[in-house]
């Protein structure tokens, strides 16, 4: 049984995390193939994590890249295909918005579909957001950028 958000344990600990079980949330969500040396990267480097466990197991998870002051970006938002429409997504999103308090802008980008998911937050299309993908052709394919 899905339990509430409210009931289930909220950590932003990274010394408990599995992060072969994190990978595996990503690539279950779906969210994509995450290298674990990369995970471990940039969680170590996010100043906001949100990990998700019921009963122990990890359902969700979410970070925010922040500078302290001007910019927080959000990122690698994901709920477990069996916790999804729980009410578990807006939570995290809401955790990450609450702690990047103070921060001139709050900034993410959605997987295609998905935008409306962050609407319910404030969140405004950027008119003029651009971006270098590493693999620019599959960004392209994916939705996440136009071609010119
Ligand atoms: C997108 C995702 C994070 C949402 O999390 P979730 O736990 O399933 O969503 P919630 O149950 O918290 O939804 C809360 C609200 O958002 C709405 N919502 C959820 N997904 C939505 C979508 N794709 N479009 C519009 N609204 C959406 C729900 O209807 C609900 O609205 P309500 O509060 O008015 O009833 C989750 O479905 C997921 O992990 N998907 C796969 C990975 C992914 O796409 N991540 C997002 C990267 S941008």
């Amino acid at each position: 049984m899905v339990r509430h958000p409210a009931a289930l344990d909220w950590s932003s600990s990274l010394e408990t995390l599995d992060w072969s079980e994190l990978q595996s949330l990503y690539r279950l969500a779906p969210l994509g193939n995450k290298d674990q040396a990369l995970l471990r990267t940039v969680f170590a480097n996010s100043r906001f994590k949100w990990f998700v466990r019921d009963a122990g197991k990890l359902v969700a998870a979410g970070r925010a890249l922040s500078d302290g002051g001007d910019c927080s970006y959000i990122c690698d938002v994901a709920v477990l295909p069996s916790h999804q429409g729980t009410g578990i997504g807006k939570e995290v999103v809401a955790r990450l918005v609450a702690d990047s308090h103070g921060h001139k802008k709050i900034i993410l980008y959605a997987v295609p579909g998905k935008e409306d998911f962050y609407r319910q937050f404030g969140f405004l299309p950027m008119r003029t957001a651009m971006a270098i993908f590493e693999d620019q052709e599959a960004a392209i394919r994916r939705g996440h950028l136009a071609p010119d």
